[in-house]
This record gives C-alpha cells, structure tokens and sequence, in this order.
C-alpha cells in the first residue's frame, strides 16, 4: 500500500490552544479509496478556526483525491479568487481517474493526463447569495451511538487509542459531537439480545430491576472517561429500547411479529422511568427518550428483520404514550427528560402521528420532539418532513441513526476508504439540514473489520472502522469527514438561514446549506459533487462579495464573521 503525507494544515499559531496545534491526516489508500490512520501516537486533529476580523474567510476542505481538513485561508479584501488547492496540484504524478464530456460546458478530462494540463477548460460558476435576514430551525445536536458493539471495541483498546477515538468524535479539535444514542437494555449491534428483569418472569413491579446492568456500567465508564478527555461538560445522551423482556410479549421473543402485552404497559412504563433514575444516580443523566426503536420492526418488518424489536401501531403507541408513559415521566423526579416519538423510517411521516392523534387526541402533546431514521430517503422524499414540521411546528426533528451496508445491493460491512458512501451521508445530511432538521445521530460510533461484532450477522459500514487484529491502529473514513463537515462547525443554537444558488435544481452542481452561529459568524457548507472544479461567486447579505475555485467531488465548510 502507498501512504501519502500530502495532507497540509495551515494552523493558527494560537497561543490559547489547550491540546496540541492541528496534525495531518496521515492518508492511505485502501481498496476503496482512503482512510486517515490513527494509532496511539499519531492522530489528526484540526483547531476550530477563529477569525480575527469581519474580512477574513477560512474554508476547511475535504476531497476525493485526498484533501481532509485542509485549511486555506482568505479575505473579502482580496478581490482575487480564493484557489483551494486539491491534492493533485501538489502530488506531481496525479493522474485523473475519469474521463468527462460535458457537452454545455465545453470542458474535457482524459484519463492518463496529468490534471494539471486538463483543467480549466471551463469551469462553470455558481452564483450563490446569503440572505441572514431569513431564519429557519436551529442545531441541537450531533453524535452517534454507543452501542454494546461499540462499547465492547472500545474496552478491548489501549487506552491512548480510546481516547484518540474519543477525541476524534467529541472533542473541539474533532468533529465536536455533544450528543450519544445508546440502548436501553439490548440493540441490535450487541454481542445478543438482553433486557432488564428477564427473570423472574411476570414481573409486573419489576423486582428484579434494581440496578444498571454491568454492560451498562462498561458504557458510563467510558461516558465518564469520553468526557473527561474531550472536556466535555454537557453530553446529551439520547435512549431507546429495541424489546422489552420477552415475558412481556405477546409473542415471548427477542424478535418476529410480536408486541407490549396491554397489561404490562404500566410495567413498560417504569421500565423506562427506572432506568432514567439508575442512569441519573451514576451522575449519567439522560437528556431525551424515545417511544422505542423502529415500532413497525415488530408489525410488518419481522420478515426481513431478525435481531431485537418489538412491534406498535400507532394507535396503540398512542395509549401507552398518552395513559401511561407520558405521565409517568412526567410525574417523577425525571420529568425534564424529553420525549421523542416515531423513531422509525421517514416514509412513516407524517401519518404516524395523524393516527396517534386518532386514537388519542392529546397524546402528541407529550412529545416535544420526532425522531426520524434514514434508511429509505432516497426513495422518500423530505417532503415528509416538511409536512411533519408545518403539522407540529413546535416539535424538534432529529435523524436518529444512519448507517450503509443494511440493503441487498450494498456490501454488507465497511467499503474501507469509499469516498461515495462519504458522499452519501453529505446529501443525506445536507437534505435534512435543508428541511427542518435539528440534529443528526449517526449509529455505531465505530465497527470492526468486518463491520461488526452483530449477533444477526447484520454487518454494515461506519465511519470509523478499528483494527480489531492489531488494536493498535484506527481509520477514519470519508464518511467521518463529511458528518464532520456539519458537526464540527454547527454548535449548538446555530440557526440556518437562507442561501439560494443560479442553478436548476434537478441540474444542480453545487448544493449549500448555511447557518449563522451563537457568536454571529457564518457557516456555509458546500458539496460539488462532479468530476469537475467549480468557480462559486459568493453574496452575502452583510459581507459582500468573495469568489471561491472548489476541486472537483470535495466538501468544505466555509467560515467569516
Ligand atoms: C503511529 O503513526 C505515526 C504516523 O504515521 C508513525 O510515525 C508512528 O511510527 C506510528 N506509531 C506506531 C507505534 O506504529
Ligand atoms: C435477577 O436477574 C439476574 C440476572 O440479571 C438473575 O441471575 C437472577 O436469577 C434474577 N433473580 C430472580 C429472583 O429471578
Ligand atoms: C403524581 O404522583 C402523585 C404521587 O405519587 C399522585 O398522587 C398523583 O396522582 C400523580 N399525578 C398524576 C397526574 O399522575
Ligand atoms: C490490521 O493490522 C494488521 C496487522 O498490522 C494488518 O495486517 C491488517 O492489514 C490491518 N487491517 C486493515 C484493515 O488495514
């Protein structure tokens, strides 16, 4: 394998840094593209940029042939174009990969030709405007999942490289997630399906459910361990059950068609409240809940579906929320914790919740917010979340978990270094940023080799993949960057604002979604997704005009005040 060191970061010399300046990816090419390599001494990190004055721009630039991170630093003085360099313009043997014809734009790329001789042909340009005056939804979170897979890798780790994990996700000088999913009891990435209070069965006061699990007690270890590196003081952690205990059942199983026995729904009830105590009293305070993972896993998915889940329709989901579940937590010392409905794949939008509203009319009032999965949204248009949000405006909308490799035509594991499934999760995340979405929890935080350990064989992609055979190195994916792209530049109580661009959108070349932050400064991010530059000429309603050359299929979140 060829390993490249051609990752450049213009740090800041910030005297204020708390951990060291930012450090290179260390890039190597894999089957499928590349991965930055991570071992106990060496990882990449990169400083949040600050900006010195209402002049200056910084774009943080990520590319398919091999930019992460990399800073390029410019001025709305300069009326010159602001060049961001892509990898091959420094690597003097980079050969194009691909050949492009675009018959409108007049422009031609040969495979076997050095880029440098090909480019600028012409390259179109992309008028994009800033409109600050035009507010939308804001940003709460980011983070993935600790689930028992996860947590199961990690513990088996030195703990230098945990820690360089923890960092790369949580902290400031990593893609700065301030959120977790994790289980309550079992999920599907576990090493097998559990619940509290299995025994003794029929159990109604669960007698039996005293303490945490010790599983549970390994994850607020390294919660406790993840905070402390990262210096993180606040850490939303976001919970839901995949099954109850199977006695509870109406089909006294892990999985299949099988659903809450109407007379354990006060049980299932505590169930949830006891837990939120337990966590509460390991100093672990739980921010937000779920009715339960993916509900309709256990009505119509249970044919394709085989690991942990429990069915509800949304007329029953409605009863155990509105007379059970909702007062439940609101009547107990865990009544601040919010309540998230749905959980389940966006083509369930919105008629989900008309049905709960059938069946109880009052019982959306116990949400504060919908949680939405991703799994089927290039079939499913975000329409369904628009609709949702015009419905119940005053409801957060969080994409609870994404992952690629669960379909029959996807590889069922990681794709090591694939820079499409990077760019998967850009539209992905770019489309639901643009429709009403507050924030993004992806799943497992990291897998191994294969893309597991999973006690169903479901092996899927994430993007951090750790080598389980040496335990001495990680890799971060593109998948990791382009979440970071959105995550490490949005804190919390950014609020999107309007950008519009010159291009068709079924034409269109670029794709921009941008925010102002807590301290006023703006964030746009950008997406070129073709085979080609692109000259962006950019307008913003306060700052005025600046122009920006982006390489071909790169990523960048561009920052001034
Ligand atoms: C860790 O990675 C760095 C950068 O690639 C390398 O110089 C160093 O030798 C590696 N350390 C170990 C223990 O492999
Ligand atoms: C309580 O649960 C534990 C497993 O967590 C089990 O070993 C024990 O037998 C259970 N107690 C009773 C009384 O069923
Ligand atoms: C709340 O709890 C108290 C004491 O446990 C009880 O008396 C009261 O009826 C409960 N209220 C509701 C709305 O459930
Ligand atoms: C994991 O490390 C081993 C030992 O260094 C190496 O042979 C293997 O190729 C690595 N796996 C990956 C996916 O790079």
């Amino acid at each position: 394998m060829k390993v490249f060191w051609l990752c450049f970061f213009f740090a800041l010399a910030s005297h204020d840094a708390i951990i060291a300046l930012s450090t290179n990816c260390q890039l190597r090419e894999t089957k499928h593209g590349s991965v930055c390599v991570c071992n106990s001494s060496h990882c990449d990190y990169l400083e949040q940029p600050l900006l010195k004055d209402n002049s200056q721009i910084v774009v943080i630039s990520s590319s398919k042939n091999g930019l992460r991170f990399k800073r390029t630093d410019g001025s709305f003085l300069e009326k010159t174009m602001l060049e961001v360099q892509d990898r091959q313009s420094i690597d003097e043997n980079f050969i194009a990969d691909s050949i492009v014809v675009e018959q409108n734009r007049a422009w031609l790329q040969f495979a076997n030709i050095p880029q440098k001789f090909v480019l600028n042909a012409n390259i179109k340009t992309v008028e994009l405007t800033v409109n600050r005056d035009k507010r939308y939804q804001d940003i709460t979170n980011f983070g993935g999942a600790l689930t028992g897979s996860v947590s199961h890798i990690l513990q088996q780790l030195p703990a230098e490289l945990q820690n360089h994990i923890y960092k790369s996700y949580f902290h400031s000088e990593g893609i700065a997630y301030n959120s977790i999913r994790m289980s309550i009891g079992g999920s599907d990435f576990d090493l097998q399906p559990w619940a509290y209070n299995e025994e003794p069965r029929n159990d109604p006061l669960l007698s039996n459910f005293t303490t945490l699990d010790a599983r549970d007690l390994q994850k607020i270890k390294q919660l406790q361990r993840l905070k402390s590196v990262c210096e993180l003081n606040e850490l939303k952690i976001m919970a839901a059950a995949w099954s109850a205990p199977t006695w509870m059942k109406s089909n006294d199983r892990w999985t299949g068609f099988g659903q809450l026995k109407p007379e354990y729904y006060q049980s299932w009830a505590k169930y949830h409240l006891r837990f939120l105590e337990l966590m509460q009293s390991k100093n672990m305070p739980v921010w937000a809940i779920s009715t339960g993972n993916e509900p309709l896993n256990g009505v119509i998915g249970f044919f394709f579906v085989h690991f942990m889940s429990m069915g509800w329709t949304p007329w029953q989901q409605a009863i155990w929320l509105n007379d059970y579940l909702g007062p439940t937590i609101r009547n107990s010392t865990q009544s601040q914790v919010l309540i998230f409905g749905n959980d389940d794949q966006r083509y369930t939008y919105p008629s989900w919740f008309r049905k709960m509203r059938s069946s109880r009319p009052n019982a959306l009032n116990y949400l504060d917010g919908l949680a939405v999965h991703w799994y089927w949204d290039e079939i499913f248009g975000p329409h369904l979340i628009d609709e949702a949000h015009a419905e119940m405006p005053n409801k957060m909308i969080l994409n609870t978990e994404s992952c690629i490799g669960d379909k029959p035509w996807q590889t069922h594991g990681p794709e090591l270094g694939s820079w499409g499934r990077g760019e998967s999760y850009m539209r992905a995340y770019m489309q639901d940023l643009q429709h009403n979405v507050n924030g993004w929890l992806d799943w497992n935080l990291v897998l191994d080799e294969q893309g597991g350990p999973n006690y169903v064989h479901n092996y899927v992609d994430s993007p951090v993949i750790v080598n389980t055979t040496s335990r001495s190195e990680f890799y971060k994916q593109p998948i990791y960057y382009a979440i970071g792209h959105f995550s490490k530049f949005l804190p919390e109580k950014s609020v999107r604002i309007e950008t519009r661009t010159n291009e068709t959108d079924s034409l269109a070349q670029l794709s921009v979604v941008g925010f102002q932050r807590p301290d006023d400064s703006v964030a746009l991010i950008l997406y070129n997704g073709e085979n080609l530059p692109l000259d962006l000429a950019l307008s913003d309603s306060q700052r005025g005009g600046f122009k920006l050359r982006l390489p071909a299929r790169s990523w960048h979140s561009v920052i001034y005040k």
